[in-house]
């Protein structure tokens, strides 16, 4: 039995994509349970470029089932973009990707709700990705939410629909002074869209559970990272559901007992997209150079990520929260040209050294990081596949990495492709997939 939950374990954007891609041939099924098309990761096969926001990445694998589970909120219109452009590739996902009948649905008034509050927010904005995200979840635990199931009855769809609409088109005009939407427009669009879902949607829960029992192995993919969190991040920057491993469970329907194991992913330095507190931010020079090095843009916005060194309190912080049997350090060819590299190793705040992660946002936005400064390897390590053919610097820097945030350092990935990747033999991982 293997059921392995893979999060990331920064800021998002460390990389998920690809090692979900590359870990996907050692399971049978690969499940999404948290987030929605906010999350952007990035896949590159044989050169080509996809960048999946909704669906699994292991749809790549052919003969890969792909789950969309019931903790993931589901726009029909960027599921439907998404379809087209991987069957325009040549990808197969008929037959292969089941959405479960109880994920939540965006719909256009979240956006619009979503675009209104944030520019009310003005300079305390969170800089969201505007896909309507929160306020989904929002109608969720308020228990006025439309669930995929939904899209199936249309009498209770119409009525439900102008309900919210004219509920939230209140507040936009009222406390927003923004455009009105049309309830009939809407209820027409998603009932087309039910017609349109109907052949992918099952009960996942009972799907996975199902398949569990039969021996089949499950790869729970992540999305955006443990510091974005809702309830364990940098409240209240942070996006609207939880990043942590926990999730995967109640947002597949899985019990926690069917779990064999964590994998974190991390960049070989932090980024962020958005606003909130990055104690570790490099600005000038230094940020400019890694943006530059690893091509740090949003996948879902095209945003300029923030950039900055190797925050270990924060991994370590994540290591904890999620029990990381292994962490992965992607990216790390980025730092190949730079002739010293700085670690955080602790924050100080008010002359004294921090024991834990603050969760008051002041507090964190004023540390000081304690920064531990190890000369860089300079030499290329783009590409490289063999950990013995790394330079010495670069692997002390790894061991680094692994000591602070006391977690083994499974994989190293040093560069887009699934060819681009160290896979250290003796790891946790190695021992428990490939043998
Ligand atoms: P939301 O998830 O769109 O509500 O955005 C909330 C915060 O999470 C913003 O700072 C976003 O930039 C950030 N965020 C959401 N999804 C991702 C992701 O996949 N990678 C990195 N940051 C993300």
């Amino acid at each position: 039995m293997a059921n392995i939950v893979i999060i990331g374990a920064q800021w998002g954007d460390e990389g998920k994509g690809k090692i979900v891609d590359l870990l996907a041939e050692k399971f049978d099924i690969v499940a999404r349970y948290q987030g929605g098309h906010n999350a952007g990761h990035t896949v590159t096969i044989d050169g080509k470029q996809f960048i999946l926001h909704l669906i699994p990445s292991g749809i790549l694998h052919g003969g890969r089932l792909c789950v969309i589970g019931p903790g993931v909120v589901l726009d029909p219109k960027a599921f439907f973009e998404e379809l087209d452009m991987l069957e325009e590739a040549g990808i197969q996902v008929r037959g292969n990707l089941y959405i479960s009948n109880r994920a939540h649905l965006i719909l256009p008034y979240h956006r619009a709700v979503e675009k209104a509050a944030e520019e009310a927010r003005g300079a305390k904005k969170i800089g969201t990705t505007s896909r309507g995200i929160g306020p989904a979840y929002e109608d969720k635990t308020g228990r006025r939410g439309l669930r995929v199931v939904d899209l199936f009855d249309a009498e209770n769809l119409r009525e439900t629909i102008f309900e919210l609409t004219r509920e939230k088109n209140c507040l936009i005009q009222s406390l927003y002074g923004g455009p009105p939407l049309d309830a009939r427009q809407i209820y027409k669009e998603y009932l087309q869209y039910g017609q349109r879902l109907k052949e992918f949607v099952v009960d996942t829960a009972f799907f996975l559970n199902d398949q569990i029992r039969q021996g089949k192995r499950v790869l729970f993919e992540g999305a955006q990272g443990t510091l974005l969190d809702v309830d364990h991040g940098t409240y209240p920057y942070v996006t609207s559901s939880n990043a942590t491993a926990g999730a995967a469970c109640v947002g597949s329907g899985v019990a926690p007992s069917w779990i064999t194991g964590v994998i974190g992913i991390a960049k070989a330095y932090t980024t962020r997209v958005g606003g909130g507190p990055f104690p570790t931010e490099a600005n000038g020079t230094i940020g400019d150079e890694i943006r530059r090095r690893g091509a740090e843009y949003g996948a879902s916005t095209g945003r300029p990520r923030r950039c900055g060194w190797f925050d270990g309190v924060a991994t370590s912080y994540s290591a904890v929260l999620n029990n990381l049997q292994a962490i992965v350090i992607t990216k790390l060819d980025v730092l190949d040209e730079f002739e010293q590299i700085l670690v955080c190793t602790g924050y100080e705040y008010r002359g004294c050294q921090l024991k834990e992660f603050p969760p008051e946002i002041k507090v964190l936005e004023a540390v000081k990081p304690m920064y531990k400064s190890v000369p860089g390897w300079q030499s290329p390590t783009a590409g490289m596949q063999d950990y013995d053919g790394l330079p010495v610097r670069a692997k002390d820097y790894l061991k680094m990495l692994s000591d602070i945030t006391r977690t083994e350092c499974s994989f190293i990935s040093t560069g887009p492709d699934r060819e681009h990747t160290i896979v250290l033999p003796d790891s946790w991982t190695a021992r428990t997939l490939y043998q």
